[in-house]
């Protein structure tokens, strides 16, 4: 229901939006809603901020006084940020303008410093000692449809305060010329000077895009050069992607008499610098002149002609100050107006299996950890370090986390985990994959073994692992952990010798607190006194399921001779029982394998396959998909399920027993699976075309767009394979999670529906619907589910109508980026389709469609959205109608083919 919420948000920019110029966004930071000069309107920013506190401050400026609102924000932790809605269109940017003012509201006269941040990028140092108020403009390329803007408190600096925030869309293209990775830059103004203009400045409305052009007498060596402004007729200032208002054109700075003419500018920050020059032919003749920046020469001779507008665009690197000089070459050198911008480079996103496998963990310890946005950037998440946008390190402690997750497994960059005191029990299991660990702190749980992962971590320096209760005796195999230099195992139940791998240079291990270990174990003399009640247990009944009956605790009097009968008793009992365990698994896997084809694999070749879990390519409803490479070359997609999501023996083999039944040409094909104590992996083949999602919406899709009759030789091979998948297979199926993303491509751009057939099948031929388990993604979801709590073959139908109606109108199921009324597709498209209003379908297949082929799609497509599931039809007379409908594109290619 959280799009409705949103939905409300942004009709509320709407509503005060009508009269507004169109995108203009003017927050009021704590003040009121009215209406300014040239209609726009501000808003009060109580619907863009959760935080903070408000008040009004009034000061003098000149003779008279002026009041304005501010927010501050006491709680000085973390951010503080505003949620700004994006319309993302091609190419687009906007300005954001935001004022800070201090002026002594708060009486303490200490004006504060702070920092402020735009998305993953810290923009701004804002002292306000130094300017009072405060104004930074900054221009973002819009990439997502929400922006952050947050405010960030510095230690000791005081509290941070805003006054008013304003968005501004740029004009199309603007700004991006020639800057290397220009959608990841933000550009933040140092200067917007309109040369040869006195009086003022210029804003909206002359300027339509309300940058404020600032005069120039107190930039350029006014004394040397005349100003000219000269409204003329500019035959082609309409062309410079900039767009610059015609009256900041009409004037110029012009040199007069032998003098230079030099704007000497200087910058805040050590930095790359962004410099656009305008020129405009505003007088009869057409002067020739060099452009020297820095010392260093530009243009050597650069036409103005008379008439004409142009740019000139230059970036500076690591520069301090600025001097653009112009050297007369034929008349007298002019500029009419001049932007230099700070180049700030947009932070990488941290990778996204990263940040859901933090969101995974901060689900585990049930609290709200603030965990929001890049793990990163702009500053790194309590409790997290960083590297870049890797995540290298994380603390958590005196939370309950049980058992350390497969999750954590997929923190591959992380260097130090820290986990202390947190009622671990258990195995050290599941963080084989963390290669770059070279810290890990588990002590203060109550861990019972250390598992066989331990020794896959080589970077390991240091394992603490003091207060456990791990049991047993030290693996031979910690030795192989080259780099170790401190492995503390203090107050544990280790018994035996330690291995003599471990008696090395450079390695510190720390035993005491166990019963007896040591590397010369047999003497035991360092426990003797520190156990008051010796009580020895030994281990008959092998029907004991839990290990920790198996207590062992050392008496006084006992002796060499004693101790070792106890370890050959216990690890006796233990090596038993991990055989029954092993030979369980091979009897079942046995019986697997009388099943069909697909393949039983063990964990040692799915880990070489995907060479150590390398290459995630997905993410599924229940955990990562990694790439893997068979070693007859085949590639196949490793599916590898969570901790949570695992299912009990049974039900795993019920569900692979049912994959392996399920061949069909249009669903991905089953390949085999592992099987193994607490990994549950299923290997499936690997489509290399990518989905459907890459291709509608993923960076393909504009340079290699799907056409009107790919689209529907697509929605007919998947609904082949849905219509399998209900009528074919046995026992039917209900996908539950059809959409864009689970239909595949393969290199010849044949469709196959994924994920389908887990926890999910009929269990009898004769059931109807499934109701636990619901999985669903937002705007592919039956609507009659919400009141049914059940889901039909009817819910696959409703979702493969929506898929539909992406392929129709090119575009996600709810999407922020049109106007409010467009949100939700299915309610947007439903009503513009049945008036036959075409002019909905996506813009690339404009022109391109039969008209009857396109309604043929149309109309099966509204009758599988019907809100009453009985009202919609079945996937096979989906299907039907589909073909008809590519069939008749197929002529109409055909026809045209012809008549060229
Ligand atoms: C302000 O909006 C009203 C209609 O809402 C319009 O009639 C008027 O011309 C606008 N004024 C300006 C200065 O744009
Ligand atoms: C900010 O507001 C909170 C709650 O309204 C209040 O308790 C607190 O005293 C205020 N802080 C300041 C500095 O005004
Ligand atoms: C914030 O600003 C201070 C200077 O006021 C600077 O030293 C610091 O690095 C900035 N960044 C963060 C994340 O605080
Ligand atoms: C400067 O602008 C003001 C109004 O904005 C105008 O009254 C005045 O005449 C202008 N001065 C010059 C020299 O153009
Ligand atoms: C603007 O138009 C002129 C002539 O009409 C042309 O020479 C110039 O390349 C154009 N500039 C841009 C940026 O399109
Ligand atoms: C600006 O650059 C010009 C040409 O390189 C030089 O002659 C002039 O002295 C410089 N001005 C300043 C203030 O550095
Ligand atoms: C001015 O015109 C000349 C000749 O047509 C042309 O070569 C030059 O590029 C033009 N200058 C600019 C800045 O467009
Ligand atoms: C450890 O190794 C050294 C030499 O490798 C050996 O002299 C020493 O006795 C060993 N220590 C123990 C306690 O076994």
């Amino acid at each position: 229901m959280f799009f409705w919420i949103d939905l409300v948000l942004l009709s509320g920019f709407w509503v005060f939006g009508l009269s507004n110029p169109d995108g203009f966004l003017s927050l009021s930071c704590g003040g009121s809603s009215y209406k300014a000069a040239y209609n726009i309107s501000w808003v009060s920013d109580n619907d863009y901020i959760k935080t903070g506190n408000t008040t009004t401050v009034t000061f003098m400026e000149g003779t008279s006084t002026s009041s304005v609102p501010i927010r501050f924000f006491p709680d000085s932790r973390g951010r503080q940020c505003y949620k700004l809605p994006m319309r993302k269109k091609d190419l687009s940017s906007v300005l954001i303008r935001a004022k800070f003012v201090y002026r002594n509201y708060d009486s303490q006269n200490s004006p504060p410093a702070f920092n402020v941040s735009l998305g993953r990028r810290i923009t701004s140092i804002v002292d306000l000692k130094t300017n009072d108020p405060w104004i930074e403009e900054l221009v973002w390329p819009v990439n997502e449809d929400s922006l952050l803007l947050c405010l960030i408190a510095v230690k000791g600096r005081g509290i941070p305060v805003i006054s008013s925030l304003e968005v501004r869309p740029l004009p199309s293209g603007a700004y991006r010329n020639s800057i290397e990775g220009s959608p990841n830059i933000i550009l933040r103004r140092s200067y917007r000077i309109n040369s040869g203009y006195t009086n003022g400045t210029i804003q909206y409305p002359s300027d339509p895009y309300d940058r404020i052009w600032e005069p120039d007498q107190s930039f350029a060596p006014f004394h040397a050069s005349s100003s000219f402004n000269r409204p003329t007729r500019l035959s082609s200032f309409n062309n410079i992607t900039e767009n610059p208002p015609a009256s900041v054109l009409q004037s110029a700075r012009v040199l007069a008499r032998k003098d230079r003419l030099s704007y000497t500018l200087p910058l805040d920050t050590l930095g790359d610098y962004y410099i656009i020059l305008y020129f405009a032919g505003i007088l009869s003749l057409s002067p020739s002149f060099s452009v020297t920046i820095n010392d260093e020469v530009k243009q050597s001779d650069y036409t103005v002609n008379s008439s004409e507008a142009s740019t000139l665009y230059f970036t500076q690197q690591r520069i301090s100050k600025l001097n653009i000089t112009f050297g007369k070459i034929k008349f007298n050198p002019q500029v009419n107006a001049l932007e230099v911008y700070e180049i700030l480079q947009i932070p990488p996103e941290a990778s996204s299996t990263t940040v859901s496998a933090l969101k995974v963990i901060e689900q585990f310890t049930g609290q709200d950890l603030g965990w929001q946005d890049d793990p990163c950037t702009p500053i790194p998440w309590n409790h997290i370090e960083c590297e870049g946008s890797h995540v290298t390190s994380l603390f958590l402690s005196q939370i309950n986390l049980r058992s350390i997750s497969p999750t954590f497994g997929d923190l591959l960059d992380l260097k130090t985990l820290d986990l202390h005191n947190t009622s671990l029990t258990g195995a050290i299991q599941n963080l084989g994959s963390l290669q770059q660990l070279q810290q890990l702190n588990l002590s203060f749980n109550q861990l019972k073994s250390f598992g066989s992962e331990l020794e896959d971590l080589v970077n390991l320096e240091v394992l603490d692992l003091q207060n456990n209760s791990l049991q047993g005796s030290v693996p031979e195999s910690l030795g192989n952990l080259k780099k170790l230099r401190l492995l503390n195992l203090e107050n544990n139940n280790l018994v035996g010798p330690l291995p003599q791998s471990l008696n090395r240079t450079g390695l510190e291990v720390r035993t005491t607190g166990n019963p007896c270990l040591s590397f010369t174990s047999l003497s035991c003399n360092n426990v003797s006194s520190t156990i008051d009640t010796p009580q020895v247990t030994i281990p008959i009944n092998k029907k004991h399921k839990k290990q920790n009956h198996i207590a062992i605790l050392l008496g006084v009097s006992g002796g060499a001779l004693f101790a070792t009968m106890l370890i050959f008793g216990f690890t006796s009992v233990y090596t038993r029982r991990q055989r029954n365990k092993e030979r369980d698994i091979t009897r079942t896997q046995l019986k697997m394998q009388n099943w069909n084809t697909s393949r039983i694999f063990s964990y040692k070749e799915i880990k070489s396959a995907t060479r150590n879990f390398r290459e995630v390519i997905g993410r599924g409803s229940f955990g990562s998909v990694y790439h893997g490479k068979l070693p007859s070359g085949k590639q196949v997609a490793v599916k590898v399920r969570f901790d949570r999501t695992q299912l009990g023996a049974d039900s795993f083999i019920n569900e692979v027993h049912l994959l392996s039944r399920i061949r069909h040409q249009n669903l991905v094909s089953f390949e085999g699976f592992c099987y193994e104590p607490k990994r549950q992996i299923l290997v499936y083949e690997y489509l290399s075309g990518g989905s459907l999602a890459d291709h509608l919406y993923g960076p393909s899709s504009k340079s290699l767009p799907l056409n009107w009759v790919s689209r529907l030789k697509v929605a007919v091979d998947a609904a082949k394979g849905l219509d399998y998948l209900h009528n074919g297979s046995e026992p039917r199926i209900i996908h539950r999670d059809v959409k864009c993303s689970n239909i595949l491509l393969d290199k010849d751009m044949n469709a196959k529906v994924s994920d389908f057939g887990l926890s999910k099948q009929f269990t009898k031929a004769d059931a109807s619907h499934v109701t636990t388990g619901v999985k669903g993604t937002a705007g592919y979801l039956d609507p009659e589910y919400y009141s049914t709590l059940q889901l039909t073959e009817k819910s696959d139908v409703y979702s493969f109508g929506v898929v539909l109606l992406e392929l129709i109108c090119g575009r996600e199921p709810l999407s922020h980026l049109g106007s409010p009324d467009s949100f939700n597709l299915v309610l947007w498209a439903r009503p513009n389709l049945q008036a036959g209003a075409f002019e909905i379908v996506d813009e690339i297949l404009k022109d391109t469609f039969d008209p009857e082929s396109m309604r043929k799609a149309a109309s099966i497509a509204i009758r599988c959205v019907e809100r009453d599931a009985s009202g919609r039809p079945s996937i096979a007379e989906v299907l039907t109608q589909l073909k008809e409908a590519y069939s008749l594109q197929l002529s109409y290619l055909a026809a045209s083919a012809h008549t060229d």
